[in-house]
């Protein structure tokens, strides 16, 4: 990697070139845009979020759903003009859809202006693949040439200071029916935990306020240690900041880690824990490797454990075969857990997943008037969680000003609530306390709490 970033850079020199990389998915993919920013910058880039301005656009895809990858080819096509614009212009596409076979074959075939593709698994190999085609000036599409291991050093340019994302995993073993991840993400490997605490301690010494683990399954960590362990590691950092993690699979949540996140010092008081289903059929042809029951029983250990403690989930409607019976049970568990907040998706086939090719396809109309019940239930009870937050005192870390309002700051509770409030000062990036006053079901609103 580094004597590509060097050859660049001398290329670079005296340029004023920029990159811009454009990215869509999750968290994994926020942090993966970090790592090529930082790869960009250090080959003498300036980054910059305008694609129009930029001598090199990098567009990190999500392919999770289809309209995921729609929105991820529409963002590439509008470049084309750019390209016509500026000569010099060169665009790269990765992400979880260039691992993807006919995807790639598309972008090759139907937009001629794409330079060069690379998969997430072979991040680091962006600075070679990019001198390849500065040198060769031919179009180079990259699939299936990942190391299967993790390097360790790649530089990261942080979009935000008051909060981190760190890796500390990368792919997944678990094959659920319905998923693309496994197979554009390859099979789980874990960093040695030591690389993880010196990276914690590095953004905690630099800032950051809220640091979250990020993993498909952050419960199989495998780095010298059990992720309980890395939990109660990670205790020891000294610093006032959060320590969150996602995502957790409930098949593996361990006795060891509720105990360990009781005791820490830092761990924030908020569990994700997707449940994608309430129905046990469902589950199981989601290959889920868990019931309801066991669902349950994490969610009480937890409570027993740290009764204030947030839960929010993800929760897939549709999935082929689901009855209006299955469908209940779903409803049931909301109900019966009570979720803070509730991530929810219609399901979406993705070619090359068991679940695509299931005979039982569930009729849009039905998934979307599904989806529509599931939101109205899940209102009522954020609305009345929030409700009971009114006249509390919550610690938020502030995000910064709210769009509409010159002196209205906007933060997140340690549950991950929005909370939205006053203040003469900018109080960007730090924590600070606001008595809630009103409740809404998607935010909360209150008063800066003078010292
Ligand atoms: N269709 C809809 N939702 C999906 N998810 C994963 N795959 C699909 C799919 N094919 C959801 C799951 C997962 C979240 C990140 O995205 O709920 O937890
Ligand atoms: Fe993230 Fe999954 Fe989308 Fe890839 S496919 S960006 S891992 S959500």
């Amino acid at each position: 990697m580094n004597e590509y970033i060097q050859a660049i850079r001398q290329r670079n020199e005296g340029q004023n070139r920029r990159a811009c990389v454009v990215t869509f998915g999750c968290q994994q993919n926020e942090a993966d845009s970090e790592k090529l920013r930082g790869m960009a910058a250090a080959m003498g880039y300036a980054v910059t979020d305008t694609p129009a301005e930029a001598d090199l656009i990098v567009v990190n895809t999500c392919a999770i759903r289809e309209h995921a990858e729609q929105k991820a080819l529409s963002t590439i096509g509008q470049f084309k003009h750019l390209k016509a614009k500026n000569g010099n212009l060169i665009i790269g596409v990765c992400g979880c859809m260039t691992a993807q076979k006919r995807r790639v074959d598309e972008l090759k075939n139907s937009y001629p202006y794409v330079d060069f593709t690379f998969e997430p698994s072979a991040l680091d190999r962006f600075p070679e693949y990019l001198c390849e085609v500065m040198d060769s000036r031919r179009r180079a599409f990259h699939i299936g040439e990942a190391a299967g291991s993790i390097r360790e050093g790649v530089p990261i340019l942080r979009s935000e200071s008051a909060k981190a994302w760190v890796s500390i995993m990368y792919g997944c073993n678990n094959f659920c029916s319905y998923c693309i991840v496994p197979y554009v993400r390859d099979r789980e490997r874990s960093r040695e935990y030591q690389y993880v605490i010196d990276e914690v301690k590095e953004v905690v010494a630099a800032g950051a306020k809220d640091v979250t683990l990020l993993g498909q399954n952050v419960n199989s960590f495998a780095g010298g240690c059990s992720f309980a362990e890395l939990i109660e590691k990670l205790s020891e950092v000294d610093g006032d900041f959060r320590l969150r993690f996602m995502t957790s699979h409930p098949k593996d949540v361990s006795d060891a880690l509720i105990a360990a996140m009781a005791k820490s010092k830092n761990a924030a008081r908020h569990f994700h824990l997707p449940l994608q289903s309430g129905s046990d059929e469902i589950l199981h042809a989601m290959n889920r490797h868990y019931d309801r029951a066991h669902y349950l029983s994490i969610v009480e250990k937890l409570r027993a454990a740290m009764p204030d403690i947030a839960l929010t989930t993800d929760i897939i409607v549709g999935f082929p075969g689901e009855t209006d019976a299955d469908f209940e049970a779903t409803l049931d568990i909301l109900r019966r857990v009570r979720f803070d907040m509730i991530y929810s998706f219609i399901y979406s086939p993705r070619a090359g997943t068991p679940a695509a090719k299931m005979e039982n396809q569930i009729p849009e109309e039905i998934k979307s008037a599904r989806m529509q019940k599931l939101l109205a239930v899940q209102d009522e009870i954020s609305l009345e969680i929030n409700q009971s937050l009114v006249g509390k005192a919550l610690r938020v870390l502030v995000d910064g000003k709210s769009k509409n309002d010159a002196n209205t700051y906007a933060g997140r509770s340690e549950a991950g609530k929005l909370v939205h409030f006053k203040s003469e000062a900018d109080l960007s990036g730090r924590f600070a306390t606001v008595r809630i006053t009103r409740a809404e079901p998607f935010c909360l609103h209150g008063e800066l709490q003078e010292k």
